[in-house]
């Protein structure tokens, strides 16, 4: 059973930062510092401690959407979890090399067979229109997957008081599964989702 609480603000990612190395990204140059200030931000703001958290509990991880390395060094805090990280593009990658994080430079639908050995799948590639999250999670469902599935960005441009109707948004709204449950709070200020096939 996994717990969310206010704990999760505590999840000391401290050891992560000497991994971080910062660079030209968010349109402006970045340190290492500014690179591991922005993983360290806290839960519902930024979701590296809710994924060091949760991918605590698990052996096997897979992170689809590499881009700078921060999500996968985050689930790869504990040095016993085994992440690997999907990417069509490593060449934002900054983050050094960390023995429990494998590479994999290819789109996540050539390696399905791969993905589903693992028994945690955080979900978030671009460019979040809804169509490669549903192409996805056909997938999982024909594949009869019985992991655990977080996502990233389910409230993209969310309109406060307003019906959902950004692509992101109407994915989630209209996802149909055993179980679904909105973590936002502990997670992404644009949202997180946690589900099941
Ligand atoms: C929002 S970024 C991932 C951020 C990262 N998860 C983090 O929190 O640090 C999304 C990434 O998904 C990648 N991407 C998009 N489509 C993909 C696909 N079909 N297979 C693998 N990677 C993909 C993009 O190249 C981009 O780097």
């Amino acid at each position: 059973m996994i717990t969310l609480d206010e704990n999760i603000a505590k999840v000391d990612l401290s050891s992560l930062k000497e991994y971080c190395l910062g660079g030209y990204h968010w349109g402006k140059n970045n340190t290492p510092e500014d690179d591991f200030e922005n993983l360290n931000r806290a839960p519902g703001r930024c979701p590296y401690k809710l994924y060091a958290h949760i991918s605590s509990y698990y052996k096997t991880v897979a992170d689809l959407g590499t881009f700078l390395g921060h999500s996968a060094l985050a689930c790869a805090l504990n040095p016993d979890v085994q992440v690997t990280t999907y990417d069509i593009d490593h060449s934002h990658r900054a983050i050094k090399d960390k023995d429990n994080i494998k590479y994999v430079e290819d789109t996540i639908f050539n390696h399905i067979d791969d993905i589903l050995e693992n028994e945690l799948i955080i979900l978030d590639v671009d460019p979040h229109d809804g169509i490669q999250e549903a192409r996805f999670v056909e997938i999982l469902k024909q594949e009869k997957y019985k992991g655990v599935i977080i996502a990233d960005d389910i409230h993209l441009s969310r309109v406060p008081g307003k019906p959902a109707s950004h692509p992101m948004e109407l994915w989630w709204e209209n996802l149909t599964c055993s179980y679904k449950k909105d973590i936002t709070p502990y997670g992404h200020c644009q949202g997180t989702g946690i589900f099941k096939i």
